[in-house]
């Protein structure tokens, strides 16, 4: 076979491989049709590409770690075709190679593109990224995004990370052999940027995220998502119950704000007060409530004792102790939470 119609064969079976990477990310049964891919792949103008056999020749380190990761298995055994890992993400490789590791003529990850290389204009040569800020970081997101775009990545344009030049490369490093490619493992991960919630979760009441029992992600999708704080579940209340579902009503004695919004009341990441209160009581309950006004028959005995009179002002939920909802009412036949 001619060198000439070699190349041309690689080029176009490469169109195919990205294609077919594509729509394996897509999760089964999800209905895409609707979703473009948010980037091209980009290609480094007159550049063949030439298979990772030939990448790891001189990078025998990366090629050894990269056969160990997902993207080396969908590559070779579910695709079945074993060229290509490296410079799916890396651009078609041969001009590289022929300058002797040319930099220049390589994709690689953080840099601005350089329009000379890669085609001013053309969105089939570029990485497209307009209506994203032409930072370094907009680049590989796109990169990365142009194979991921599958549900749990829907919501990353615009999200808090994506608006705050956070990338997929500030917490995955695919050269490595890790879980889930991350740089390092959660907690660690999110608290090396978030010092605010570390100092929280030292509190004496904290969700147990340190002991390792639950992680960030189980409340938050670091991808983004439609709610507020990107969390998982469309509002608060719905994550809380996830784990906490004694909390879910319907009761038949329900108090508004339990089934508003819990962080009325919990801090959910650690808190100095017990149970995750952001106050102590009675001051968390007298924000709304002025205390006992009325002369309730059930509460004369107590009303009509001074020093009594003071135990209404410690602990609420001593008496109240079913604020978060009961089907029992209280003794004058009331929903005040007391059973
Ligand atoms: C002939 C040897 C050789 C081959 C084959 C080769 N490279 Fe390189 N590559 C180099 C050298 C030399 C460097 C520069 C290393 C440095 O500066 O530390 C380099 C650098 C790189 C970089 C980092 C660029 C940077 O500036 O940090 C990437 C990414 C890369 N190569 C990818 C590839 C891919 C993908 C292939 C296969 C298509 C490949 N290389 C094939 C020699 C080679
Ligand atoms: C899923 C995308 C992806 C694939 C596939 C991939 N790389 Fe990388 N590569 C990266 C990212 C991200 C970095 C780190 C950021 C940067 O410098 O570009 C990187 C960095 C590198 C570097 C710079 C030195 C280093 O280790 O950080 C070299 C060399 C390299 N890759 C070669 C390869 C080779 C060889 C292959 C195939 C065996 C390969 N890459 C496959 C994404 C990829
Ligand atoms: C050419 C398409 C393609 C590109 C480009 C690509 N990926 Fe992937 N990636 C895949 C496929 C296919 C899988 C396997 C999917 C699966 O197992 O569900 C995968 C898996 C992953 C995983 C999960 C790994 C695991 O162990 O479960 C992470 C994380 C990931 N990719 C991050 C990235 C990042 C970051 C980039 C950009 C630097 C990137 N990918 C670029 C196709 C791609
Ligand atoms: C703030 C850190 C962070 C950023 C930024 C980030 N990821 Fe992730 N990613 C994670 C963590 C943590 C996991 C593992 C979550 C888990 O264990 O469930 C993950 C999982 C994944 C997975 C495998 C599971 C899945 O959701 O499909 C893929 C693929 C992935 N990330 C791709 C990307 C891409 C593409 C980007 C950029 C658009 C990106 N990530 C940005 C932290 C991050
Ligand atoms: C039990 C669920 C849960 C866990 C686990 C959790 N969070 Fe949160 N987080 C929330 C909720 C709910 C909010 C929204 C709070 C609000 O708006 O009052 C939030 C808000 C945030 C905010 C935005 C705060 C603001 O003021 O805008 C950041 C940042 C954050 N969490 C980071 C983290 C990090 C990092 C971790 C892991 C160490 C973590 N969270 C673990 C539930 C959780
Ligand atoms: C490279 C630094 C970095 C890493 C790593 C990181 N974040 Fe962030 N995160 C930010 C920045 C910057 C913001 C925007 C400013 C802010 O709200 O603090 C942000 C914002 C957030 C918010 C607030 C969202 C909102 O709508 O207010 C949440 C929640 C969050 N990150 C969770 C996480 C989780 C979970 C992880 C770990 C999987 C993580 N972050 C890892 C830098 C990072
Ligand atoms: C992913 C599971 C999960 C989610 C979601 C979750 N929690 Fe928790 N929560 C836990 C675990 C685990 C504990 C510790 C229980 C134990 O140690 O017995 C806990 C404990 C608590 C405690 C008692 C803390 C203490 O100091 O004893 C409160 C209050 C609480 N959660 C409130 C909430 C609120 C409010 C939300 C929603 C913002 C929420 N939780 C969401 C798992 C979760
Ligand atoms: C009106 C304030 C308030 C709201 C709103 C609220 N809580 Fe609480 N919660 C408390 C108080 C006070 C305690 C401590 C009770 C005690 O010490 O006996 C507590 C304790 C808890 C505990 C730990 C003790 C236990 O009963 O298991 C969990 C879990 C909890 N709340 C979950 C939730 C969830 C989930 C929501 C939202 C559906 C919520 N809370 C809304 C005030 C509130
Ligand atoms: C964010 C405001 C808010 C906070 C904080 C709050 N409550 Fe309430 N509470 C309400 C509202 C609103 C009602 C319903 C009042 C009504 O139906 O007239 C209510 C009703 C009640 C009732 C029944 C009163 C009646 O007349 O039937 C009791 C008892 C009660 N709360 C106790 C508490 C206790 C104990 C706390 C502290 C742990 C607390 N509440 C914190 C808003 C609050
Ligand atoms: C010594 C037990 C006890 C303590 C402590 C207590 N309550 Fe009560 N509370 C009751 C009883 C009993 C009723 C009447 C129940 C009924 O009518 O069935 C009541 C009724 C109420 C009512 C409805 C009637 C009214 O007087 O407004 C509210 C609101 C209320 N409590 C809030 C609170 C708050 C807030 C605190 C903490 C500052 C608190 N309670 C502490 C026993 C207590």
């Amino acid at each position: 076979m001619k060198p000439s119609k070699r190349k041309f064969k690689l080029a176009s079976l490469s169109t195919i491989v990205v294609l077919a990477l594509c729509s394996v990310m897509t999760d089964a049964g999800e209905k895409q049709q609707d979703r473009a891919p948010t980037a091209k792949v980009p290609s480094i103008a007159g550049a063949e590409y030439v298979g990772q056999k030939m990448c790891a020749v001189c990078h025998v380190d990366q090629g050894r770690e990269f056969s160990k990761t997902a993207h080396a298995r969908i590559a070779t055994f579910e695709l079945q075709v074993a060229r290509r890992e490296c410079e799916s993400c890396h651009g078609p490789g041969s001009l590289h190679i022929q300058g002797r590791g040319d930099t220049r003529k390589i994709l690689k990850f953080g840099m601005a593109l350089d329009p000379e290389l890669f085609g001013r204009g053309d969105p089939s040569k570029i990485i497209h990224y307009s209506g994203l800020p032409p930072a370094e970081k907009a680049n590989t997101n796109a990169y990365c995004l142009s194979c991921h775009n599958s549900r749990s990545h829907f919501d990353w344009a615009g999200s808090r990370h994506d608006q705050a030049n956070v990338g997929c490369v500030d917490c995955h490093y695919p050269m490595r052999a890790t879980e889930k490619l991350l740089i390092k493992p959660e907690p660690d991960l999110c608290l090396d940027c978030h010092a605010q919630r570390r100092a929280q979760l030292s509190y004496p009441s904290h969700h147990p995220i340190l002991e390792g029992k639950i992680k960030c992600t189980d409340c938050h999708n670091q991808h983004g998502s439609g709610s507020r704080a990107m969390l998982r579940q469309e509002n608060v209340s719905q994550l809380c119950f996830q784990c906490h579902p004694e909390k879910e009503g319907p009761f038949t004695f329900e108090h508004p704000p339990v089934t508003e919004d819990c962080t009325i009341c919990h801090e959910p990441h650690g808190t100095i007060a017990n149970n995750l209160k952001k106050q102590e009581e009675p001051f968390l309950c007298m924000q709304c409530h002025p205390g006992h006004q009325s002369q309730l028959p059930a509460l004369k005995d107590v009303l009509d004792s001074r020093e009594k009179r003071q135990t209404f002002y410690t602990k609420c939920t001593q008496c109240h102790s079913t604020l978060h909802g009961t089907d029992l009412p209280s003794t004058t036949g009331l929903g005040r939470f007391t059973r």
